[in-house]
């Protein structure tokens, strides 16, 4: 039997109800005029393993599911070859099937995809390789794009993992979307739905493992109970060839195993993980590892001992080594004390100087695992030395999806572009190409193991990472894990296609603000390689500055009243950037040649420094927080354009973060602008800064119950002053007569919203109510932000396109509730396409 897909005709149509829970897995049904005349699809599915945990059993499902939510086709489902004997799609292993030969080898987990009319052979190298080949066919029919295809795909890294920052009591340390799906009252939950769920998203996109505790570890994880529970999850994501794998802590043997040390060389210590490790394979046989993290941020580790880093993976390592396990080893190691008047300290120095002496002393399956950047998840950092450092040693590079430092999911950051950067970095060590994703790879130093490490962090809501469209760099994480040459608009644009459909429009504009958005995220917060400038001793979201200097966390701008950056040169600072093979130490080692993107972080230059765009650093400083903002008012303007062509749910959803954003992003704007100026006394150029001609600051309005406040940092409020109502049993009012030509104006509120209450507002205008809210984003956006007036807590609404008469009165009332005194900063009168 075969059908012919150009004979089927069903209405082009996303489904009402769209909440993000399948990601970009809803095998929307495909409109008429995307599908090919006379393609044939095949009779049957024939998935050759009747092993319901086995990926190839999955993928026969999967395809069966999936082609009839596309294409409305039901095709019969087989285990057994001789149960049907028609035309297929076959799903095997190449040890399975023999009728096809790959034209070249295939790697572990690599698959064959050839499609032809009425024939389709999908085989993998392992069975996880058959259900990503069964994934990739299914895309390309998702997507509309049909072709007779003949290929070999294998992966560039044989660890593609993730790491969930899960603890045990639910939370979720970085996460934004929720509880964790993994644990709930320091168990594990009897239900493991929404972990299957994730294990499909993961496997579609050739993710092979994931760490599902945090790195700060518990060490009740490693109870019995608790080993049974991890035996349950693993279970559930068994049938997607996602393996699990834990965090440790290391001084577990301790605290839970009552030893008098956890000392990494004493014999009971070993014995101690040792058993504990037989005792976890015992029950999860398949266990990809163990994630550790020591010696970091206050913890023990080896060093506590006087042992070394090595020493302390390698007792792992042995543990594991018996059951075909590996350990990923956290190079995140570094002194949180550091004395910031120590010019030659640098926290960016420590991983090199850690580890680079214990190159080859490592056990061959340890993986270091090492953070893209030398200090944090920062909006732009360079590739991290350490790369080039230890040839004889595993390594993997550790990402972040979750976007702790980018706007944490109520930003839309599209971070592929940036991980490119890094992957794409060539190190030059020894003079030779030395690409970070060579050597992750294992290809630059002959290592035999290597990969990637995405930290990820969903959690119960039903878009899993709290924002629809932050669900691309998900997808784009495990692309580029898999190969990291591709593209990543390429990237966006199958997610897209995959997420929304294929309509030209919706294409366009995802592509458009989200290619745009890590620009203009760097440059309305920490340009010219400064670092995000985020609160980085409180929420690392909102804007503060002044943070990130004289404190022991080494995270410095060391900005003065004349200057700014860390000069990390060899010839007069604190050496970093000797750290890096000849060549790029050179480059790195002058001004001349130090890309201006990363100037800062290698220099410290007077804010009057001509860059070599001929602007002064000060100058770029302003011009790029005012370009930056601009930006970000495009992209609810740009999202709008789609109503109607997205379902509604998701369309109200993303539309109100874009509107989110766009608002904080001029509090980032205003704030940065506002300290440097403060510091430096050098006006902006073109008067922008301190000067906001539209504003009425809420402390100049007549007020009724409120009074005047400061907040910290100061410059997160215009004018460096807010009001708050007197008492939290209150109401009062702001009220202003609007001075302007009579027109037509966007008023913008800005405001303050706290946890731990939901002020209402309300404004009128001339007595008649323009618009009602409250102070209720910790809902909204679904995770919260900060309890004080701030630059995490400042924001704003904007009530669009209203008729007003010079003369005007314009009143904002507001009701306290809990810790919220309905908090008001100003308002902004804005004639058309003026952004302030
Ligand atoms: C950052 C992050 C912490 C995390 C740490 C790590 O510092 O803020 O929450 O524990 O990185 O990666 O270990």
């Amino acid at each position: 039997m075969r059908v012919s897909w150009g004979l089927l005709a069903f209405p082009a149509a996303v489904s009402a109800i769209e909440n993000g829970i399948n990601g970009w897995l809803r095998y929307a049904p495909l409109p008429n005029d995307q599908r090919p005349p006379n393609l044939l699809l095949p009779g049957a599915i024939m998935a050759l393993s009747t092993n319901k945990t086995s990926p190839v059993y999955t993928a026969g499902q999967e395809l069966q599911a999936g082609i009839k939510s596309i294409l409305n086709q039901t095709l019969p489902l087989y285990h057994e070859p001789d149960k049907w004997l028609g035309s297929t799609i076959l799903v095997a292993t190449t040890g399975q099937f023999h009728g096809v030969k790959p034209a070249a080898t295939l790697a572990d987990d690599g698959y064959l995809l050839r499609v032809r009319p009425g024939n389709v052979v999908i085989l993998g190298q392992t069975e996880r390789g058959a259900l990503y080949g069964a994934f990739d066919y299914l895309s390309r029919i998702a997507q509309g794009r049909f072709s007779d295809a003949d290929l070999i795909a294998n992966p560039d890294a044989p660890i593609r993992w993730v790491n969930q920052w899960d603890n045990m009591d639910g939370s979720i340390e970085r996460g934004y979307a929720g509880a964790s799906i993994f644990f709930r009252n320091n168990t594990i939950p009897k239900d493991l739905n929404r972990v299957s769920q994730y294990a499909r998203l993961l496997a579609s996109i050739g993710i092979n493992g994931i760490v599902v505790n945090n790195v700060n570890a518990n060490a009740n994880l490693l109870t019995d109970a608790n080993i049974d529970g991890l035996g349950r999850i693993a279970d559930a994501m068994r049938p997607y060839g996602v393996q699990i794998g834990i965090s440790l802590n290391f001084v577990s043997p301790q605290t839970l195993g009552g030893l008098l040390t956890f000392d990494p060389l004493d014999q009971s210590v070993i014995s101690w993980w040792t058993d504990k490790t037989n005792c976890l394979y015992r029950r999860i046989p398949d266990m990809a590892g163990y994630l550790v993290k020591a010696n970091s941020e206050g913890q023990a580790g080896p060093l506590t001992y006087n042992r070394t880093l090595a020493d302390g993976a390698n007792l792992f390592a042995k543990a594991v080594q018996p059951h075909g396990g590996i350990v990923m080893f956290r190079a995140f190691v570094y002194d949180n004390h550091i004395n910031p008047a120590d010019l030659k300290a640098d926290r960016a120095k420590h991983a090199v100087e850690f580890f680079k002496g214990l190159d080859g002393q490592f056990l061959d399956n340890v993986v270091v695992q090492i953070k893209y950047g030398p200090i944090d998840f920062q909006v732009r950092e360079p590739a991290s030395p350490l790369f080039a450092n230890i040839p004889q040693t595993n390594t993997a590079i550790e990402l972040q999806i979750t976007q702790e430092y980018l706007g944490q999911q109520s930003h839309l950051v599209y971070i592929a572009p940036l991980w490119k950067t890094i992957l794409d970095f060539d190190l030059r060590a020894d003079d030779q190409p030395s690409l970070v994703r060579d050597v992750v790879a294992g290809r630059r130093f002959s290592n035999k193991r290597g990969g990637y490490a995405g930290v990820v962090n969903v959690g119960t809501n039903t878009t899993w990472l709290g924002s629809h469209l932050a669900m691309s760099n998900l997808y784009a994480y495990g692309r580029l894990a898999w190969d990291p040459n591709q593209d990543p608009q390429a990237l966006l644009e199958d997610w897209t296609r995959l997420t929304f459909g294929s309509d030209p429009l919706v294409l366009g504009v995802v592509t458009e603000i989200s290619m745009a958005s890590w620009p203009a995220y760097e440059n309305y917060t920490g340009n010219l390689g400064i670092q995000t400038l985020t609160d980085i001793l409180y929420t690392h979201y909102g804007p503060n500055p002044a943070s990130q200097d004289n404190n022991g966390w080494g995270q410095w701008t060391r900005a003065d009243h004349d200057g700014i950056g860390m000069d990390r040169t060899v010839s007069t600072g604190t050496g970093f950037s000797g750290q890096y093979p000849a060549e790029v130490a050179e480059k790195f080692e002058s001004i001349e040649t130090t890309p201006d993107d990363l100037l800062l972080w290698f220099h410290h230059v007077n804010y009057t420094h001509v860059l070599k765009s001929g602007k002064s650093v000060i100058q770029h400083f302003y011009d790029a927080h005012y370009a930056g903002a601009e930006t970000a008012q495009t992209f609810p303007i740009a999202w709008e354009s789609l109503r109607n062509k997205i379902d509604t749910e998701r369309f109200n959803d993303v539309l109100f973060r874009l509107r989110y954003q766009a608002g904080h992003s001029i509090v980032w704007r205003d704030s940065i602008c506002q300290f440097y100026y403060n510091l430096s006394g050098i006006p902006d150029g073109t008067g922008r800064v301190g000067r906001h001609e539209y504003r009425i600051e809420a402390e100049t309005m007549a007020l009724k119950n409120y009074k005047l406040t400061g907040v910290n940092p100061v410059e997160t409020a215009s004018n460096l002053t807010a009001v708050v109502l007197v008492s939290n049993h209150t109401s009062g009012e702001a009220t202003t007569k609007l001075n302007f030509d009579s027109g037509k104006y966007d008023v913008a509120i800005n405001y303050f919203d706290l946890i731990g209450g939901k002020a209402h507002y309300k404004a009128f205008l001339n007595g008649k109510l323009l618009l009602k809210w409250a102070g209720d984003l910790e809902d909204k956006l679904g995770h919260t932000f900060s309890t004080k007036l701030d630059g995490h807590s400042a924001t704003r609404v904007t009530i669009r396109d209203i008729q007003i008469q010079k003369g005007d009165v314009l009143k904002i009332t507001g009701v306290a509730e809990g810790n919220e005194l309905a908090p008001l900063d100003y308002i902004a009168v804005l004639p058309q396409g003026v952004v302030d």
